[in-house]
């Protein structure tokens, strides 16, 4: 028998070395032990293996599908892997396997081991929790999460926050191992626990609130739901105090939800009698805010008000300074009147209060005052206005304008923008920047609370929305005077500092 050491638990490239080196000298995959450097071995006497420096006569093919596989089996937690993949390899080698052959025992345990380690992978991207533990001397801000996976996968799933947050500084503990990233480089060292990582109630209540938002009572499959979300991970989850309260709750909120359209008016004989009503009225003037409004109630200037129930204009302020220009009104919104107060409205108010900014002071309006659907049985289904139903509404959106006079105007998304600008953009290409527009104000771009929502993972919905808090925080700096921009008026005081 001989010793085959490896220096940890995932060790996967001495483990490669070693095999090449047993391949290289034909030795069968019984006559090796695979240990940890360190580890009890039951076999005191074997010798340790030592590969030779000498080239193999005749050089080893393996394909790169066995080598990734491997990459990843080494990580699982199976105590016989480092034996059985040398015992695949050494008949693949042979020619009596091939990797395709998934009725052979071996690659059935690879590919379970395989697909083990990947959701578990998988599973760390959605389920690690960053809680921010102060700043560095550099004044870079330091986070740190405490993890449990399954098996051993954090050196594979750690380049992933790598990239996803590469300025900030973190680490993340496992029970195995530990990764630090300090925006240069990223180093793994030994497991450590949990109590190494501080609490943080500020980001623990951020989750909350955003998994309260997301959660839709009327469209709970617990099923679906612990797959996706297994309960092995909910002790390290802080949105997961609220599941049993959200569960036990939602019939109820569900029925309340089915309830509601039925005791709102029918929305087909408002929609009836306020086109009758527009048509028996005078012209109204364009010139106040009352005539304004009342000629969106009677607007026929596109075919979206045929279907719609009513048209949904701005509110707030007449003299606010800041103005924020939503899509178009949604199902809620189209039975309510009012803009921006359904479920992407609720998560724009809290994020604006988080900012500092109150929505009550802001003029609300979209860029297109009729609900666009598609039927869909019971359910009418939101549908994006195209291009010349938005540069239609124009028309509305730049009386608004021209009554409110903002000094900033924030579009929520890309159709929002082409009704403030009257041209497409790309978000990506004017996010982060306030920039002056025709008419006397500055705007600033940003996404659609709307999207923040559809977003079904987990880690890239926080990235977002803190793009989004920040993108909220630079439109408060610049109403406060701190971030400069042109036509900065003084002294009205509409957009309300919180
Ligand atoms: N989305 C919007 O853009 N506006 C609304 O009023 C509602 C949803």
């Amino acid at each position: 028998m001989i010793a085959a050491e490896l220096e940890h638990e995932t060790d996967f490239g001495g483990w490669r070395r070693l095999a090449r080196g047993l391949l290289a000298e034909a030795i069968a995959p019984d006559a090796v032990d695979w240990k940890i450097q360190g580890a009890p071995s039951d076999l005191l006497s074997a010798a340790t293996f030592q590969p030779s420096a000498a080239k193999p006569a005749s050089p080893m093919r393996v394909s790169k599908r066995f080598i990734d596989l491997a990459r990843r089996t080494i990580c699982h937690t199976d105590p016989q892997r480092f034996a059985r993949l040398y015992h695949i390899l050494f008949r693949l080698q042979a020619r009596t396997l091939h990797i395709d052959q998934v009725t052979d025992d071996d690659i059935r345990w690879l590919m379970s081991c395989d697909k083990a380690v990947r959701r578990d992978i998988h599973k760390t991207h959605a389920f690690v929790r960053f809680r921010e533990t102060g700043t560095d001397p550099d004044g870079r801000e330091t986070f740190a999460a405490w993890f449990e996976p399954t098996h051993r996968t954090l050196e594979l799933s750690a380049p992933f926050f790598q990239r996803r947050f590469p300025n900030m500084d973190w680490i993340i503990v496992t029970p195995d191992r530990t990764a630090c990233w300090d925006g240069r480089s990223l180093r793994f060292s030994e497991g450590g626990q949990r109590s190494d990582v501080p609490p943080d109630d500020a980001v623990e209540d951020q989750w909350r609130t955003y998994f309260r938002s997301i959660f839709n009572p009327a469209r709970l499959k617990i099923s679906a739901m612990t797959s996706e979300m297994p309960r092995k991970y909910w002790k390290n989850l802080p949105e997961a105090d609220l599941i049993p309260e959200l569960i036990a709750t939602a019939p109820t909120r569900a029925r309340s939800m089915q309830a509601q359209p039925l005791l709102a008016p029918n929305p087909l004989a408002t929609h009836l009698d306020r086109q009758r009503a527009a048509q028996a009225a005078p012209a109204p003037t364009l010139e106040t805010f009352a005539g304004i409004r009342s000629a969106i109630s009677a607007c026929q200037r596109c075919p979206l008000c045929k279907d719609a129930s009513q048209s949904v204009s701005g509110e707030g302020p007449e003299d606010a300074r800041l103005m924020i220009v939503g899509e178009q009104p949604g199902d809620q919104e189209d039975i309510a009147g009012r803009p921006l107060m359904g479920p992407a409205g609720q998560l724009l108010d809290t994020m604006l209060a988080e900012a500092g900014l109150d929505r009550s002071a802001a003029y609300v309006t979209n860029a297109v005052k009729h609900f666009k659907f598609t039927p869909r049985g019971k359910r009418r289904m939101h549908q994006r206005p195209n291009a010349g139903e938005i540069d239609t509404c124009r028309w509305w959106l730049d009386l608004e304008r021209q009554q409110v006079q903002p000094d900033l105007i924030i579009a929520l998304g890309a159709s929002a923008a082409r009704g403030v600008l009257g041209h497409s953009v790309r978000i990506s290409d004017v996010r982060g920047k306030i920039q002056p527009v025709p008419g006397g104000a500055s705007l600033l771009v940003t996404v659609h609370p709307a999207y923040l929502l559809r977003l079904p993972d987990a880690d890239r919905a926080l990235t977002e929305r803190q793009h989004f808090a920040q993108d909220l925080r630079m439109a408060r700096s610049f109403l406060d005077g701190a971030v400069k921009g042109t036509n900065c008026r003084e002294g009205n005081g509409a957009a309300k500092v919180t």
